[in-house]
Formats: C-alpha cells, structure tokens, sequence
C-alpha cells in the first residue's frame, strides 16, 4: 500500500481534525492519555532546518520528539543555505533519505511549498511569511485550557496583519471563534487567507471583521494578542513600523473594554513596551509562558498525526 505523506504548512492542512489535535495535546499535556504506546515515535528522527533564529520553535520540537521516544537534528541559518549552496529539490531529497520528518523556518512560503513538493517525508511549517501554523494550534490550544471552550469566544489581535495573525484567522474560523484583526489599512492580513477565513466561518460560525481601530477591536475581547511589529527579515523598516504600529499597543487603556478575565497571548520573542506594555505582559491577564510551553504539547499531538499517515 502506498502511504500518502502528510504536510502541515498551513492550518489548513489540519482543518479535518484540527479540534482532535488540540483535544489530545490536552490530554497528553494532562497525563490523561499516555499516547498509545510507550515512545511512539522511538527510532524516528526530525530534522530541523532553520533559516532564521528561534528559541520557542527549536526547544519545543526537540524536546517533544525526545518525549516521543524520537530524536530532533537542529540545522542552523547557516548550515544549508537552500537556493544558494544547494537547490531546494536536492536538498529536500537528501534530507528525506536520513530523517523521516522535517521542521521548516523559511523566509518565503514558496520555498516551504517547494521544499513539501521534492520531499518524500512529511514536512511541517515552522513559521514562513505566510503562516506560523504550530503557533496557532499552541494558541488556540492555550485558550481552550484557560477558558474550556473555544466556539463563540472572542479572538482579538492587534497590530502588524502577519504570518501569525493569517494562522490566527484560520485557526479561530476553523473552531468557530469569532475574530477581529485591528491593524493599519496597509498592513491587513492577507487577502487570501482572509477569503479562506470567511468561507470556513460560513460554517463553523465564526465572525471575522478587519479593522483600523483597536480601541473598538478589543471591546467586549475574551483574548487579546499581539506579535512584533517587526517580524524577522523586516528589520530594515524598524522605524517607520514603530511610528505606524504605535497607536496599536496593548496597554491597560485599550484593554479597559475587555471582557472580565481576558487573556493576553503573545507568541514571543515580545518587546516590552514596544507591541506591549510590560504591565500588560507581566500582569495578570497574560498567559504567554503557557502559551509558549504549550507549542511543544500542540506539537507533540501534530507530530503524531504527520507520521501516522
Ligand atoms: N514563537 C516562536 O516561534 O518563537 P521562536 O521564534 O523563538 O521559535
Ligand atoms: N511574526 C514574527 C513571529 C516570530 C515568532 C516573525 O515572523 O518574526
């Protein structure tokens, strides 16, 4: 029999079972469920091909792998240099004759689908310039910890319309949350995600509005979220992103509307008071530590559902 490999580039590559995967990263983070056997994934290895920095993204997969019974191979920004020292087909070929599942940090999502294309093991998006999508099950998974339910909550997310506010509206569609994107007009979220939200959302129920103004975004808010105005590769247009993104900080003013015992997520690295106010990340609504943590129990639970195609 031939097995198809699965990818996880998108959301919405899990959008069949995306409620399944969180309801077993709960689980599994709960100790409920001991996955099937002991060390599932013993003998399998990860590679894990970076082309940008990260500490969340590296941390949570090797360790996760580990507590699978498998192994993680960490490649540095340096190491391969796809497209340059070698094309990205040679490259997704030799690594898919050593390990038998790839993480991938790329700059352009192109490139991600490229390398998914040559590759003949599952590859899985470990953020690119359209989508961040580990991020967005560790999000939604967090939100579903805190509050026990995710249908009919309100999502807010303030600032830059970014790989991680795109995962953000598919994940919230996909679960029938409702969400608002507060950004500048010229930084919205991409077009085609935003299409691909609304469809979903005539489903699931969901309501999805883009906004200017974050004042109105965040009133009547059960999450607040925020990422960098200056997501990497970006950092050339440091000073007129700081000017524009200003007016969209998370502080205790623009969260005054919120709902009782709104929760504040950012998916790190944050700059405090910079897209957030260090009261509002060090103070009681933030849940951003378990957020972060919550990337390995949500990869866990994607990482089982890749390899057991
Ligand atoms: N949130 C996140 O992806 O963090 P890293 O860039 O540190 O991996
Ligand atoms: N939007 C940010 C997310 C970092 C985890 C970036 O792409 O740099």
């Amino acid at each position: 029999m031939i097995e198809l490999k699965r990818d996880i580039l998108s959301v919405l590559d899990m959008k069949d079972d995306f409620e399944q995967i969180l309801n077993e990263a709960l689980k599994m983070k709960s100790g409920q469920k001991k996955t099937q056997k002991k060390d599932p994934l013993k003998g399998k290895v990860l590679g894990m091909v970076f082309e940008k920095p990260s500490l969340r993204t590296r941390m949570s997969f090797e360790v996760g792998m580990t507590q699978l019974g498998g192994s993680a191979i960490y490649i540095s920004p340096n190491e391969v240099q796809i497209g340059k020292r070698e094309s990205v087909s040679d490259v997704a070929n030799v690594l898919s004759r050593y390990v038998d599942v790839i993480m991938y940090r790329a700059f352009s999502n192109q490139v991600m689908r490229e390398l998914a294309k040559h590759a003949s093991v599952p590859v899985i998006n470990g953020l690119d310039d359209m989508e961040h999508p580990c991020q967005c099950a560790a999000d939604l998974l967090t939100v579903l910890e805190k509050k026990k339910a995710l249908k009919g909550l309100q999502m807010v997310y303030v600032g830059d319309g970014n790989n991680v506010c795109n995962s953000l509206l598919l994940g919230c569609a996909l679960v029938g949350m409702n969400m608002r994107a507060a950004t500048p007009k010229s930084h919205r979220p991409d077009k085609d995600i935003v299409t691909k939200a609304e469809e979903i959302a005539k489903n699931t129920g969901a309501k999805i509005e883009l906004m200017s103004n974050p004042f109105h975004a965040c009133d009547g808010a059960d999450v607040v979220y925020t990422d960098t105005w200056i997501s990497m590769g970006q950092e050339a247009e440091k000073a007129e992103r700081e000017a524009l993104f200003l007016p969209y900080q998370v502080n205790d003013k623009l969260t005054e509307k919120a709902n009782k015992d709104w929760l504040f997520l950012h998916c790190l690295p944050a700059h405090r008071d910079m897209e957030v106010s260090t009261a509002v990340i060090d103070g009681p609504h933030s849940v951003v530590f378990d957020q972060a943590e919550n990337r390995m129990h949500a990869q866990k639970a994607i990482l089982l559902a890749a390899l057991s195609k």
